[in-house]
């Protein structure tokens, strides 16, 4: 249990500000995306008086909606994935500012229709041409979008017009670059916002403040101390309808890439010099530029991939990845990753990183677990009959949190000890949820802050990091050759034997 003190440090990245009147154009709005997450986001900052009253929304997709169709589908959005209406007569001034626009990805009339159309709601709804422009379509159209934008003049204002777009961004190291390219050609890096959700999540951004706010941990987090790192986001859910997208993504481009390579930066990097958002992002970057995999000579040392097969979730069958809907009955894309990573620098030559991620494990649940080196010398008699590092694990989610495993001595008149965890709860310290991730990367954005978002440069390095192992998964077509494992159960055992073979384990959560 943690006790409060007085007077909590209020320690924010931010302070709470409020975006200017503006419009956020969501491309792709007839997705998923739109319904379940973005816009039940925006309403939830609503009704907390996060977003000004004149925010208007413009949907956009080719499909022929009206505004009426698409506020009805957005408010069944917020009752079922979102926080609920609460309230009708808020639900009713929020949803007069959405709107609907249909539109073509790569027609440039799409772009001349949305234009005055943006333009004509300046004039009812009072937005001062403040945009955000927000690519919730597939990777593939990112580069299009962008450009299209670009040529109808949509991203001229570099101080009144913003670019979201989601990820994965680029395919592999090069396909990156490329798309760094095309979207620097019609506008500014400071107006470019790389969205990483993981970057929103409450628990992710206390990782810095729990590192550089508290000056007991600093001293530790070294290769003089810490023996290893590991890293894990297992998920229960399987493909979930989305074979369309993840067929051609796979593990290591849906997470890896990403969230995890953004959990490894926050966790490795140097202390920032200011909360600004380029001191942070040059850290970042600095530390995955120093990252490789840890054998680049031979991969199959320090990369595992797996997808899953039938098996039970819950006491209910679930279909191996191959029969889901859409995937194909020979597919090779990797449902689970597992890499070691070895960072080049002072702090932690010679500590290994270990990454890794699953659709349809056991539980869901990530984390960030430091393990200490052990004592070098143990004069006790240990319960488990052998020396327990000490181990500190970040709850990312769910049950966020922190804990320390530590060994006591077992009552009693022998000399025995046990290990046990102190225990750090969100909930319990701080009684509400944190709020939805994208609720503050939204506002973020809006108000012109990218200290949550990811540069350029560091999307680049990340790529660089796992370009290797795509060039080879990438190859591998023969469907027998992907390591297995049935739904519902922990990594294959080629993932287990990744660690065995350095004498480590992977943590049982
Ligand atoms: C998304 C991935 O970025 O993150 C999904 O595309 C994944 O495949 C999701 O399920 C996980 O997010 P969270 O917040 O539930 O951990």
């Amino acid at each position: 249990m943690v006790v409060l003190l007085e007077n909590p440090l209020r320690v924010g990245l931010r302070q709470e500000r409020m975006p200017e009147p503006q419009i956020l154009t969501i491309f792709g709005a007839s997705g998923d995306l739109t319904q379940r997450k973005l816009v039940p986001a925006l309403y939830d900052m609503y009704l907390d008086r996060r977003l000004p009253p004149q925010i208007t929304i413009v949907g956009v997709a080719r499909r022929e909606w009206s505004h009426e169709f698409f506020r009805e589908h957005m408010r069944q959005g917020v009752e079922e994935f979102g926080g609920g209406l609460r309230s009708e007569e808020v639900w009713a001034e929020f949803a007069q500012g959405l709107f609907y626009c249909s539109g073509n990805i790569d027609t440039a009339e799409s772009y001349q229709k949305l234009k005055a159309f943006l333009s004509e709601l300046d004039g009812t709804r009072g937005t001062r041409g403040n945009r955000t422009f927000y690519l919730s379509v597939g990777p593939s159209f990112f580069g299009e979008a962008a450009t299209q934008l670009g040529n109808a003049g949509m991203l001229g204002d570099r101080t009144k017009t913003r670019l979201v777009i989601e990820k994965p961004f680029g395919r592999t190291l090069s396909s990156a670059k490329a798309l760094n390219r095309t979207v620097r050609s019609v506008c500014k890096e400071d107006q470019i916002y790389r969205i990483d959700h993981y970057l929103g999540k409450e628990t992710v951004q206390n990782l810095m403040v729990f590192r550089f706010a508290n000056a007991i941990f600093e001293p530790l987090w070294n290769r003089q101390f810490v023996d290893h790192v590991q890293i894990t986001v297992a998920e229960t859910v399987g493909l979930e309808g989305r074979a369309g997208y993840y067929e051609t993504a796979g593990a290591l481009r849906d997470m890896v890439q990403n969230h995890l390579m953004q959990l490894f930066a926050l966790t490795a990097m140097e202390p920032p010099n200011s909360l600004d958002a380029d001191a942070i992002r040059n850290e970042k970057v600095k530390v995955i530029q120093a990252t490789r995999l840890a054998n680049l000579e031979d991969l199959s040392q320090c990369a595992v991939r797996g997808q899953y097969t039938a098996g039970w979730m819950n006491g209910k069958a679930v279909p191996g990845y191959r029969e889901e809907d859409g995937a194909s009955p020979t597919s090779v894309t990797p449902t689970y990753a597992a890499l070691k990573l070895e960072i080049d620098n002072w702090r932690w030559k010679g500590v290994p990183f270990y990454l890794r991620t699953g659709k349809r494990m056991p539980q869901k649940v990530s984390e960030i677990a430091i393990q200490f080196k052990e004592v070098p010398f143990l004069m006790f008699q240990s319960a488990a009959k052998q020396a327990n590092p000490n181990v500190l694990a970040l709850r990312i989610q769910p049950n966020e949190g922190i804990s320390m495993r530590f060994d006591v001595k077992m009552p009693g008149s022998s000399l025995r000890t046990r290990s046990v965890d102190m225990d750090f709860r969100y909930d319990a310290a701080f009684g509400n949820p944190s709020s939805d991730a994208y609720s503050r990367l939204l506002v973020d954005c809006m108000l012109g802050d990218q200290t949550l978002f990811t540069r350029g440069d560091e999307v680049e390095a990340s790529w660089k990091v796992v370009t290797p192992i795509l060039d080879v998964w990438d190859h591998a077509t023969d469907p027998d050759a992907i390591p297995k494992y049935e739904a519902g159960t922990w990594e294959p055992a080629e993932a287990e034997f990744l660690l065995n073979r350095d004498g480590r384990k992977w943590r049982r959560l």
